[in-house]
């Protein structure tokens, strides 16, 4: 029951009531973590992750209710659980107020308890569930959601309008942030498919030896781990769209078998040889430069041109004018009323501001900005000092680039930089490949490549056997 749980987090005064409640989890196949006061449980809160809560009523510093109300207002998905030393309605009505999922009176039967953490067990996996669903179907979105006046962006609208509702294939190239995957889920939303499937998937998100099967699905017994027969990201689009997220991250020999998919429409699952076909509308996306991985020999030309029946050229923010206020006031709009916050406006010195950068994260840049200052104003109007300095980052930036230039040849400059940045994010992400790959927008294998031709050592790279877990 309690495999692949995280552990139950139980906080209690009471030296002697942690440790039996520690025992007779343990006894039932459940870890747990133990804290003696509130205070302490949420910093472990804040850092670790746990299924359950299960905290006393009365502890010493803060009381077991106030820290069921932090818990609620801060985690309000995690299940928590109160005991209490006496069994009176009027405890247990304060208990369930405090947003306690359960509660239980002291002594309780072994039983009693099991019966509620096996409750908050069950209501954590629905949830999990929910959200690794949630994850898997791609957002459909509408025309409206698409903001911006700027010409280039009425056309993309207005070419929305015209592919939509034709099959077909449709490559969407921009910048990261340029907003690539709300238009993909404008062109299902608004295409007859829309109402069947729409799946999105990631392929520089997926380990290399597992998106095949990902996309393809495998037979059982494929490969070591194959218990049973999986279907396919493509089978579960039938009839409606794939969005093929980060495509030039796909490897060699897949974009083979999705040539070979895409010009008669069949395909076999891992480890198996019957032939199956599906109906699937194909949507891809990269912010690579696609002609420069086409001449470097990582994309394959043939697969660009069957892709690129319609192509879709997301322009840069900064390439689009007044639309970054535009965006501004939209995203104001948006967390104003998330947030439940006052400022209405921007002042005219932060529109000024805003326009004068250059937004290298585009609109996704855009829009933390706008919720970070939504977080720091404190006045109606937000006001320039609630922006990140924006002038001084660039201007850093291109000190350092230009000093690294001094006295060596560019390809030096060029590398040590390189290596100064990966290294900085392996610092940064506690040295996993995987995130750094995820930060720097490359795939975990272009990763290790550079830095292997950067001469640097892959000392903490996790053993094959810890590949699936890594993502
Ligand atoms: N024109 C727009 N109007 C409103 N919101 C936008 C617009 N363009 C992008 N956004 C928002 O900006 C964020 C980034 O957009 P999106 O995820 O579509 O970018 P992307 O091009 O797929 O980026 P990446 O290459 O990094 O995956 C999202 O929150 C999206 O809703
Ligand atoms: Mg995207």
């Amino acid at each position: 029951m309690s495999l692949h749980l995280p552990p139950v987090l139980v906080v209690d005064d009471e030296k002697n009531m942690r440790l039996s409640l520690q025992t007779m989890l343990r006894d039932e196949g459940y870890t747990t973590r133990l804290s003696e006061s509130a205070e302490n449980a949420l910093e472990l809160l804040a850092t670790e992750s746990f299924f359950m809560v299960i905290t006393d009523a009365r502890l010493g510093g803060m009381s077991g209710y106030e820290l069921l109300g932090k818990i609620r207002s801060r985690w309000p998905d995690l299940p928590t659980l109160m005991l209490t030393a006496y069994a009176t309605p009027k405890l247990a009505v304060e208990a369930i107020k405090a947003g306690a999922m359960d509660y239980l009176a002291k002594p309780f039967a072994p039983e009693e308890l099991f019966h509620a953490v096996a409750r908050c067990a069950e209501r954590h996996k629905l949830l999990r569930e929910n959200a690794a669903l949630r994850a898997r179907a791609g957002e459909v979105t509408s025309l409206e959601q698409i903001i911006g006046e700027a010409p280039a962006m009425r056309g993309i609208r207005q070419m929305i309008q015209t592919v939509a509702p034709t099959d077909a294939r449709v490559m969407i190239l921009g910048e990261s942030g340029t907003g690539k995957e709300l238009v993909a889920g404008a062109i299902h939303g608004l295409s007859q498919r829309r109402g069947n499937n729409y799946v999105r998937i990631n392929c520089a998100a997926i380990p290399e030896n597992l998106l095949e099967s990902e996309l393809f699905g495998h037979e059982k017994g494929a490969f070591t781990g194959a218990l049973r027969q999986k279907l396919g990201r493509f089978e579960e689009a039938d009839q409606g769209t794939i969005f093929l997220d980060e495509i030039a991250d796909m490897s060699k020999p897949l974009q083979a078998k999705l040539l070979r998919f895409l010009e008669d429409g069949s395909f076999t699952r891992v480890g198996g040889t019957q032939e199956l076909k599906v109906d699937v509308r194909l949507i891809a996306a990269t912010n690579r430069n696609l002609t420069q991985a086409i001449q470097d020999e990582t994309f394959r030309e043939d697969l660009y041109h069957r892709l690129n029946v319609v192509q879709f050229h997301l322009p840069a923010l900064r390439e689009r004018g007044a639309d970054v206020a535009l965006l501004a006031d939209y995203f104001l709009k948006l967390f104003r009323l998330k947030m439940n916050k006052n400022a209405t406006t921007l002042a005219p010195a932060t529109s000024q501001k805003l326009l004068s950068h250059n937004w290298p994260g585009n609109v996704r840049e855009l829009r933390n900005v706008i919720e970070r200052a939504l977080i720091l104003e404190t006045t109606r109007e937000i006001q320039p000092a609630s922006l990140p300095e924006f002038e001084r980052d660039q201007s850093r930036q291109k000190t350092q680039a230009i000093q690294a230039i001094a006295g060596e040849s560019l390809d030096d400059a060029l590398g040590r930089l390189e290596r100064e940045i990966i290294n900085h994010s392996l610092e940064a992400n506690g040295f996993s490949l995987t995130r750094v790959a995820e930060s720097l927008k490359l795939t975990r294998h272009a990763l290790r490549y550079r830095m292997q031709r950067l001469n640097m050592k892959l000392a903490s790279e996790p053993g094959p056997g810890r590949e699936n877990t890594d993502f």
